[in-house]
C-alpha cells in the first residue's frame, strides 16, 4: 500500500508539466496533434502487471435454455472464482457463472425473461438488480428482497415494446453492493429492438468498462476510509475484463460501440484519439436523431451510451482514452493523466463509411408535470473508530432500509429537481423507469438540455442542479441514489413508494 501511495505521488508530480485536462503529450508519443498525454508505459513501481494488448474478447453470452420463441430462461450463479490475472498470482474474485464481467444477456423487446439466481457468495446476501430496465418492483433486486447466501430465487419479467437499449445487471443488497461489484459482479444486458434502424454493417461492439485494484500479492483489497469518502477507483481500467485490449477493424470502417460504465466510482471521459463520435443512444436506448460531433463523452458510474465512429481511410492505430476529469474528490488524487483503455488497429482492405438514417426513434416528451419533488445530496464526516468516516445523505437523512422517503402517484408526470450543494459530483440514479432531463443549472446559469432522451442516471455536478421529468408506470418501492457505490452504501440513497 505504501508502494501504491508512492506511485500516486509520482503521478501527481508529473502533472505539473501540463495544465489539468490539457496535459502535454509525453515525449516520444506519436498520434494526432490533439493526442492527450497518457500514462507512462510500464507498471507502477512494485505494482502488478496485467497482460495488455490482447485481442478484444466479445462478452460471453448467457445461454437461453428456453426452447420457446419470445422466451429467455437461464441461471446465474454468483460465486467466488480464482483467476490468474497477473503472471504467477492467483486472484480470487466474485463472478457470475465463473466469468467477470458476467455473461452478456441478450434478449429482444417483448421477450418474457426468467432468470434463476443462485447466491453462492459466502456469508453475504445478494440480489440481482436490472439497472435501467422497466421491471416490476418486486423483480428488481431491491435490497429489501435479498437472497440469503446459499439460497436462490427466480426473477421474471416481460420486456415491453420500445424498451430496446444497453442496460446492465449487478448486485444490490443492503451493505454489500460496493464490495460485490468491485470484486467482479456486474454484466451487460442488451435488449434488441424487433427491427434495428441502425444498419447491421456498423457491427455492434460492447465495451463494458470496469476497474480493478490489486495488491502486489494479487488480491483485491477492501475499501479504505478514503474509498468510502471518495468512491473506490481501481488502478486497472478494464474493457470486457481485459486491460487495454486491441480491436482490429478495416480502415474506413464505421463502427457502433455500446459503452458501459460499470466502475464503482470512476468517471469515464471517453474520447477516440483524433475522431469524433456520433451519439445514437443514451441509457434508455436510441435517441430520436443521430447527434454528430462530440469529441468526448462523459459516462459517470452506471451510465451507458451508444456511439458510431467513422474511422478514416488511413491504416494505423487509434486509442480510446479515458481523459482526466476532476470530480472534486475530497482527498487523494483526481486522475490527471489520460488512461488508454482500448487500441483500435486499422488494417486490411479499406471499407466505405456507412451513412446513418436521419431518424432513429420517436420519443414523445413526457409533458407538463403535475407534481414536483426535490432531492438534495449531502455529505457528513463523522468521527469513527478508525478516524473520519464519510456519511452520505439525501434530503438530510442517510438511507434506512424500510423507511419510505417519497411517494409518487402511479402514471403521474413529475418534475424532479436534484440539487448538489456538496463539493463532489454525484451521479443520481432512479429505479423503475427512464426519465427526461430538461435542464441543468450551474454557476447561476440555466442550460436547457437537448432532447428528449431517455436516461436513468445523470451526473449532478458540485454546486449544480439537474431537473428531469419522470413518470412511474408500475407500483411498488423504488430506490434513488448516488451511483458512486460507496456513497450509496454509506447512506446516499432513498426509497420512493409508487402507488
Ligand atoms: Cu445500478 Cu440502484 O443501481
Ligand atoms: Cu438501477
Ligand atoms: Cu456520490
Amino acid at each position: 500500500m505504501m508502494i501504491r501511495r508512492h506511485f500516486l505521488l509520482c503521478g501527481a508530480a508529473s502533472v505539473a508539466l501540463g495544465t489539468r485536462g490539457h496535459a502535454q503529450p509525453m515525449p516520444g508519443m506519436t498520434g494526432p496533434h490533439n493526442a492527450p498525454a497518457t500514462q507512462p508505459p510500464g507498471p507502477p513501481q512494485g505494482g502488478l502487471v496485467l497482460p495488455e494488448g490482447e485481442p478484444l474478447r466479445s462478452l460471453p453470452r448467457l445461454r437461453n435454455t428456453s426452447g420457446q420463441p419470445g422466451a429467455f430462461s437461464a441461471t446465474l450463479v454468483a460465486a467466488p472464482t480464482q483467476l490468474q490475472l497477473a503472471q504467477g498470482k492467483v486472484t480470487e474474485i466474485l463472478a457470475y457463472n465463473g466469468v467477470s464481467p458476467g455473461p452478456l444477456i441478450e434478449v429482444t423487446e417483448g421477450d418474457q425473461v426468467t432468470i434463476t439466481f443462485k447466491n453462492e457468495v459466502p456469508g453475504q446476501e445478494s440480489t440481482i438488480h436490472w439497472h435501467g430496465l422497466p421491471v416490476p418492483a418486486d423483480q428488481d433486486g431491491n435490497p429489501m428482497n435479498s437472497v440469503a447466501s446459499g439460497s436462490d430465487r427466480t426473477y421474471s419479467f416481460t420486456l415491453p415494446a420500445d424498451s430496446a437499449g444497453s442496460f446492465w445487471y449487478h448486485p444490490h443488497p443492503h451493505k454489500y453492493t460496493a464490495e460485490q461489484v468491485y470484486r467482479g459482479l456486474a454484466g451487460a444486458f442488451i435488449v434488441k429492438p424487433k427491427v434495428d434502424p441502425l444498419p447491421s454493417g456498423l457491427g455492434d461492439t460492447a465495451l463494458f468498462i470496469s476497474d480493478l485494484r490489486l495488491t502486489p500479492d494479487g488480491t483485491i483489497p477492501p475499501n479504505t476510509d478514503d474509498d468510502w469518502a471518495n468512491g473506490r477507483e481501481g488502478e486497472h481500467v478494464l474493457v470486457n475484463g481485459q486491460k487495454r485490449p486491441v480491436l482490429t477493424l478495416a480502415p474506413g470502417s464505421s463502427r457502433r460501440f455500446r459503452l458501459f460504465n460499470a466502475c464503482n466510482a470512476r468517471y469515464l471521459r471517453l474520447a477516440f484519439e483524433g475522431h469524433r463520435m456520433t451519439l445514437v443512444a443514451t441509457d434508455g436506448g436510441l435517441i430520436a436523431e443521430p447527434m454528430a460531433g462530440p469529441e468526448e463523452i462523459l459516462l459517470t458510474p452506471g451510465e451507458r451510451a451508444e456511439v458510431v465512429v467513422d474511422f478514416g481511410p488511413a491504416a494505423g492505430r487509434v486509442v480510446l482514452n479515458a481523459l482526466s476529469y476532476d470530480r472534486g474528490r475530497m482527498s487523494g488524487q483526481n486522475e490527471t493523466l489520460a488512461i488508454p483503455v482500448l487500441t483500435i488497429n486499422l488494417e486490411g482492405q479499406p471499407m466505405a463509411p456507412i451513412v446513418l438514417p436521419a431518424r432513429l426513434r420517436t420519443i414523445s416528451p413526457l409533458g407538463a408535470p403535475t407534481a414536483r419533488k426535490r432531492i438534495e445530496f449531502g455529505e457528513q464526516m463523522t468521527n469513527g473508530p478508525s478516524g473520519m468516516a464519510f456519511k452520505g445523505l439525501i434530503n438530510g437523512k442517510p438511507f434506512e432500509l424500510g423507511r419510505i422517503d417519497l411517494v409518487s402517484r402511479l402514471d403521474e408526470v413529475e418534475l424532479w429537481e436534484v440539487a448538489n450543494p456538496t463539493d463532489m459530483d454525484h451521479p443520481l440514479h432512479l429505479h423503475g423507469t427512464q426519465f427526461q432531463v430538461v435542464e441543468r443549472e450551474q454557476g447561476g446559469r440555466t442550460i436547457s438540455v437537448p432532447g428528449p432522451t431517455w436516461k436513468d442516471t445523470v451526473n449532478v455536478v458540485r454546486g449544480g442542479i439537474v431537473r428531469f421529468l419522470v413518470r412511474q408506470d408500475m407500483p411498488g418501492l423504488r430506490l434513488y441514489h448516488c451511483h458512486i457505490l460507496e456513497h450509496e452504501e454509506r447512506g446516499m440513497m432513498g426509497t420512493l413508494n409508487v402507488r
